[in-house]
């Protein structure tokens, strides 16, 4: 869903495959690097580089510059946070000197914060109103995750779900890695196994999620979603003249299908056969949505391996994921993702509990400031790292980070030049303060991707 999201970030597990699938891939011990980068209104493309380095950490060794040592500092000195009862020190996800670790501190800093379970904030307004759905159609029957902790095994995050050895999110240009075997999940079908191990047959799991990816206003490299997940028996398909797969699946959009009513009101729909490596038949559902096409999520009948290894042989399921943000921005107009961040009371006083919908009125906009740099990569290069390496220093102020302009000379050097947005939600920057942020970005670039800057 990165654009789990060709248009949503729902999508991205999907989109990469059709993508990636022939790619060949070793992420852990050499690890290949990919780099993808994707647009809620571009279909997701990933290219691969693949890199005969062993990755000695993302980022070679390297003194911290100014901007990040500041980061480091202050994420270092916060207390443990608590998610679904386990405790999460700094130290526990961000590892310096460990070359299976590529979590920066920019990220710590948003584990536990859950957003989602804010009641006034847009996201726990957007959830609230699903579980009002699943209230009212269901009554009692869907049980509700919203705390499970987002570290995860790699066998949860992937192997649980079937995810290919060689699919591209697990490579560690896609994914935040912990430890070799331990990620910041990258969706929330990371808790599908653990759920229906524990007896669970009807659930719906709400979560922040992980992805490396590039820098624009519908990307973030932390987003939340929504799982939903219900298993049938066979008597419940018994009487019905379908087989177990049909039944579920008929079910599964007519329940979506009233999910997006009750959301959108009367909207025109339409499914897309898709691609995902935990369901089978994969579908999308789109609604037409102010005068385009709008992918709201990704679902399907669950492969029967996943019930088989789970204990629920002989039974069916359907499962759905919905990235949170996407429909937010599009049902509440909020134009940016990084405001979903934001703690400036313009913003958080616009919304209340209960009140899907309510348009955003943005408080005045403040001007970009464009800066571009040019520099010779390397083999190791990929986008997603530069993206890091931009959001280390210039943290939310980067909103866009974009290629505009490549060639290969006739050595075989290769130049990109990016074009970098610098925009602050909540205040016009100075030109000292912005011109600071690009000498440190260009300091920053330089020394951790090893490129040669023009
Ligand atoms: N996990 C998928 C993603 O992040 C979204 C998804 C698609 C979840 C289909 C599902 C599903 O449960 O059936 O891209």
């Amino acid at each position: 869903m990165r654009p789990l999201i060709r248009t949503a970030r729902c999508c991205l597990l999907r989109a990469r495959v059709r993508a990636m699938a022939t790619l060949p891939m070793a992420p852990l011990a050499a690890a290949s690097i990919s780099s993808s980068a994707s647009s809620s209104t571009r279909p997701v493309f990933s290219s691969s580089r693949p890199s005969r380095l062993l990755l000695a950490r993302f980022f070679p060794a390297a003194p911290a510059p100014v901007g990040q040592r500041g980061l480091r500092t202050s994420a270092a000195a916060a207390a443990a946070v608590e998610v679904g009862g386990v405790k999460i020190a700094r130290d526990d996800v961000v590892k310096e000197d460990d070359p299976t670790n590529n979590v920066p501190d920019t990220i710590f800093s948003k584990i536990g914060l859950q957003l989602h379970r804010r009641d006034s904030h847009p996201l726990g307004i957007l959830k609230n109103t699903i579980y009002d759905y699943f209230d009212k159609n269901f009554a009692g029957q869907f049980d509700k995750f919203d705390d499970l902790c987002p570290l995860v095994s790699v066998k949860q995050n992937f192997d649980d779900v079937l995810v290919p050895a060689d699919h591209v999110s697990r490579s560690y240009n896609d994914t935040y890695y912990v430890d070799s075997q331990t990620v910041l999940r990258c969706h929330t079908s990371a808790h599908q196994a653990e759920l229906l191990r524990d007896g669970h047959t009807h659930f719906l799991v709400t979560g922040d999620v992980y992805r490396r990816d590039s820098i624009d206003s519908t990307h973030y490299p932390v987003f939340h979603q929504m799982e939903g997940f219900r298993v049938f028996s066979p008597d419940d398909w018994s009487g019905s003249g379908m087989d177990g797969t049909a039944y579920a699946a008929a079910d599964l959009k007519k329940t979506l299908e009233g999910l997006a009513r009750h959301l959108f009101g009367a909207v025109e729909m339409r499914w897309v056969d898709t691609y995902f490596p935990f369901t089978n038949p994969s579908f999308e559902l789109e609604i037409y949505f102010q005068d385009d096409w709008l992918e709201v999520l990704g679902c399907g009948v669950t492969e029967q391996e996943i019930l088989k290894r789970n204990g629920r042989t002989d039974h069916v399921a359907w499962a759905f994921g919905l990235g949170l943000e996407r429909l937010a921005m599009v049902l509440f107009d909020i134009p940016d993702i990084r405001l979903f961040w934001s703690n400036d009371k313009r913003f958080t006083s616009q919304f209340s509990e209960g009140k899907l919908g309510v348009k955003f009125k943005p408080f005045s906009k403040f001007p970009p400031c464009y800066k571009d740099m040019s520099f010779w990569i390397n083999d190791a290069f990929t986008e997603n790292n530069l993206c890091e390496v931009v959001r280390g220093i210039a943290g939310d102020l980067a909103e866009e980070v974009k290629l505009i302009d490549n060639f290969t000379n006739k050595k075989g050097m290769t130049s990109h030049c990016y074009r970098i947005a610098y925009r602050s939600m909540e205040r016009s920057l100075t030109d000292e303060e912005i011109n600071n942020l690009q000498l440190n970005v260009r300091e920053a670039v330089k020394n951790k991707l090893n490129v040669e800057l023009r």
